[in-house]
């Protein structure tokens, strides 16, 4: 196990991807604090997390908003500390082929997806630069690097962490800070599950490995480049999809 003392702010945590990530995350030695916005559900989640061993601190608010991410990152860096590293992973889906796209459809999955990233790091990066360390990890998805069927709201979203992590990789680095792009494939989460199985089968179908990946497997790649191990990687893309998209 490793032993870091940093804290990590996970957005969206609750979910599939966010439960894995904070379990590994804990495991190596991280101060976790897990961001949600559903109450109830986040309730039986850290009950369910403390009764397995994992001690992480919930804290309520709204990526979509910019004042709500302000107030949950104070109350965070009043009850934990300041955040060292930072893991934009909240994120939706609302499927349809453009062509039947609703304005709703559109922008919740903007502002949920790609605005939430402003939202949520606009808070932490003076700190991360004036204390010289920082991590900025943003999960976009194998359909923000090609395009999918039924996602013209998410592909757009997810394309535009990539240039979000480049540009804010520059302007960062000699503080210590580094930002990365993560781009699972299809995951074994309830979301992908969502997905109408005839649909679900094909997209499987072209994945090389021959499975879905497992969220343990990308949980493990954000504890890595959250470490000191991972300081001489910044604005980088790692792919995690099984061969489904290589290039
Ligand atoms: N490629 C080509 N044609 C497709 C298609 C595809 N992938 N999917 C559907 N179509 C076609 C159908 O064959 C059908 O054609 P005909 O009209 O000629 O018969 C037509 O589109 C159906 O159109 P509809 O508008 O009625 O579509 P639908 O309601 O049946 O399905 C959809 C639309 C819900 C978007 C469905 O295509 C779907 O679920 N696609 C998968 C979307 C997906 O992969 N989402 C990932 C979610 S998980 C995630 O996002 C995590 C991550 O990062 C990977």
């Amino acid at each position: 196990m490793k032993t870091s003392n940093h804290i990590v702010l996970v957005t969206g945590a609750t979910g599939g991807l966010g439960t894995a990530m904070c379990m590994e995350l804990f495991k190596d030695g991280y101060r976790v604090a897990a961001n949600f916005r559903n109450k109830a559900k986040a309730e039986a989640w850290q009950k369910k997390m403390n009764d397995q061993g994992y001690d992480v601190s919930v804290f309520e608010g709204d990526v979509t908003s910019f004042d709500s991410m302000g107030k949950m990152i104070q109350e965070i860096e009043k009850s934990l500390g300041p955040i060292d590293i930072l893991v934009n992973n909240a994120g939706i889906t609302r499927d349809i082929r453009f062509s039947k796209m609703s304005p709703e459809e559109w922008h919740d999955v903007i502002n949920t997806n790609l605005n939430s990233v402003f939202n949520t790091t606009r808070h932490v990066i003076n700190g991360m630069i004036d204390r010289k360390f920082g991590r900025i990890i943003n999960i976009s998805s194998v359909n923000g690097q090609r395009g999918q069927f039924g996602q013209a709201n998410y592909s757009a979203a997810k394309a535009g962490m990539h240039g979000f992590t480049k540009t804010l990789a520059m302007e960062v680095a000699k503080y210590g800070v580094t930002v990365n792009t993560i781009s699972p494939g299809y995951i074994g989460t309830d979301m992908v599950m969502a997905v109408e199985q005839k649909y679900r089968d094909a997209i499987v179908a072209q994945i090389p490995v021959g499975r879905l990946g497992g969220t343990h497997e990308v949980a493990h790649l954000v504890s890595y480049l959250a470490s000191d191990e991972a300081s001489f990687i910044t604005g980088a893309n790692y792919s995690i999809n099984g061969g489904q998209h290589v290039y």
